[in-house]
């Protein structure tokens, strides 16, 4: 049964640290549009919240001898003990039928905080694992995932054969490794390129392209198979 049927919720973790950035423009928009679409919308900014990316021992409490990040993710699951903010993540990251990652292209991948983010939340036990399978058997089938995301590089040299090589293929270690892989159904990427070198009215006309193209995402994701 989709979660769709009813007000959706859509998570958007946000990681840009410049809030006049034309990122953090992005997320406003698509945030916005998702409103606009019915969605209850929920924001996590990262770098507003002081967000600590990495993933240690410190996080369990005492660990004894040889530390493993998942079992000891997979023990606090158990044990009602998960660390009390990466819980409170957790629990809006479940609660959203639409998860977006908004983040500007850093070393073709998303920026370290993100990661960390994907790192502390995407708890083994909790999301996948444990009870849980993978993909289809995870605990988020069902639901759904996008990128929101600026480069620095143009369109063409993102084209397959361009000096950056295939959008697609550096981001599936994201679509598969990350989303697919806690059961999420992807949808196209949403993507600005090089808006350092727009002008304030190439700026304005690049919103509303994002505008409607979380417009139709969010009809998509409403209408994908269930
Ligand atoms: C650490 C770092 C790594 C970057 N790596 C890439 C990259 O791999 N590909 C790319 O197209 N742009 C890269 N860029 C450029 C940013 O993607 C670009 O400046 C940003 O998306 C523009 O949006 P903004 O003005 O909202 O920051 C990088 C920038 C930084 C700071």
């Amino acid at each position: 049964m989709s979660t769709f049927d009813a007000a959706p919720t859509a998570l958007i973790v946000h990681a840009h640290p410049e809030p006049h950035s034309f990122s953090t423009a992005q997320m406003a928009t698509a945030a916005q549009a998702l409103r606009d679409a019915g969605y209850r919308v929920d924001v996590l900014d990262l770098y507003s919240d002081a967000w600590a990316p990495t993933l240690g021992r410190e996080e369990f409490g005492p660990v004894e001898g040889h530390f493993k990040p998942q079992a000891e993710q997979q023990r606090a699951v158990k044990d009602g003990t998960l660390d009390a903010v990466v819980k409170a993540h957790l629990d809006r990251l479940l609660a959203a039928d639409l998860l977006v990652l908004s983040f500007p292209l850093w070393w073709f991948s998303l920026p370290a905080i993100l990661k960390g983010w994907v790192d502390r939340v995407f708890v083994m036990g909790a999301v996948f694992g444990g009870e849980y399978g993978l993909f289809g058997d995870a605990a988020l089938a069902g639901k759904r995932a996008m990128l929101l995301f600026t480069t620095g590089g143009s369109g063409e040299s993102f084209q397959p054969g361009g000096a950056l090589g295939a959008m697609d293929d550096f981001l599936f270690h994201i679509h598969r490794g990350m989303l697919e892989f806690v059961g999420y159904q992807v949808l196209s990427p949403v993507v600005t390129h090089a808006p350092a070198r727009m002008t304030d009215q190439e700026r304005a006309a690049a919103l509303d392209t994002v505008q409607e193209s979380i417009a139709l995402a969010a009809a998509e994701a409403r209408t994908a198979v269930h």
